[in-house]
């Protein structure tokens, strides 16, 4: 039994991530989508840095979240050698986070490619140009990097094989909500040996 109301309510913890990020759009002034990425090095040391959250897929057991990134940095690298990642968000203005732990692999299908040709064509120069976690000796450096990538692919330059999509398959998440005098709600998914969704109430 569960007495998950309101803004928790529901069956699936993919749409209630949904329904808090669109009521975050309406509410943050920058960056709705922002997510804090947990990753680890091979020695297990923690490493942390924002990305743009840029699709919540699916339900249930297959369920997904993707950000998409250069595969070659240091998160890159540290997820092609892990398969582990976590992540939260927190939005100031609702005054609520969703705390995600999973494994993460490449996307780098159709999805990815799609993604790259919305972006604006600078977007997706950068993309080419930026050696993303590596040493860079000066801003001028970056400028004329771009500039290089511009003339060699043109207008229409197709995604970076080192640029895509990173997809985030959960086995649990949190929704916590601010409550009165530090007494908040939080409600824990589990993702079980059955692939099914329990949920508990923890304390604050
Ligand atoms: C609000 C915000 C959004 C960002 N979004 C992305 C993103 O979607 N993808 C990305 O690769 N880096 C993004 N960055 C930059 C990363 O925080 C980070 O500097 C970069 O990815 C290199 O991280 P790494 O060296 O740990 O791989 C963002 C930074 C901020 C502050």
């Amino acid at each position: 039994m569960t007495d998950r109301t309101g803004i928790f309510s529901g069956d699936d913890p993919f749409d209630i991530a949904r329904a808090w990020l669109e009521e975050a759009r309406q509410e943050e002034p920058n960056d709705p989508n922002a997510i804090a990425l947990a990753t680890v090095d091979p020695e297990g040391l923690p490493d942390v840095r924002m990305v743009l959250l840029k699709d919540i897929d699916g339900q249930g057991a297959d369920g997904s979240f993707v950000f998409y990134t250069n595969y070659d940095s240091a998160k890159g690298r540290q997820i092609a050698a892990s398969g582990k990642v976590a992540f939260v968000m927190h939005w100031k203005s609702l005054r609520r986070q969703i705390r995600v732990r999973g494994t993460a692999s490449r996307e780098e299908g159709p999805q990815a490619d799609a993604y790259y040709d919305s972006r604006a064509l600078q977007s997706r120069l950068g993309a080419w140009a930026s050696r993303q976690s590596q040493p860079l000796s000066s801003r001028g450096a970056l400028v004329a990097e771009v500039a290089r990538v511009s003339l060699k692919y043109g207008t229409n330059p197709t995604r970076p094989p080192f640029w895509g999509g990173i997809r985030i398959k959960p086995s649990q998440i949190e929704f916590w909500a601010d409550g009165a005098f530090r007494l908040h709600d939080r409600f824990q998914w589990t993702l079980d040996g059955a692939d099914r969704w329990q949920t508990a109430r923890l304390f604050p």
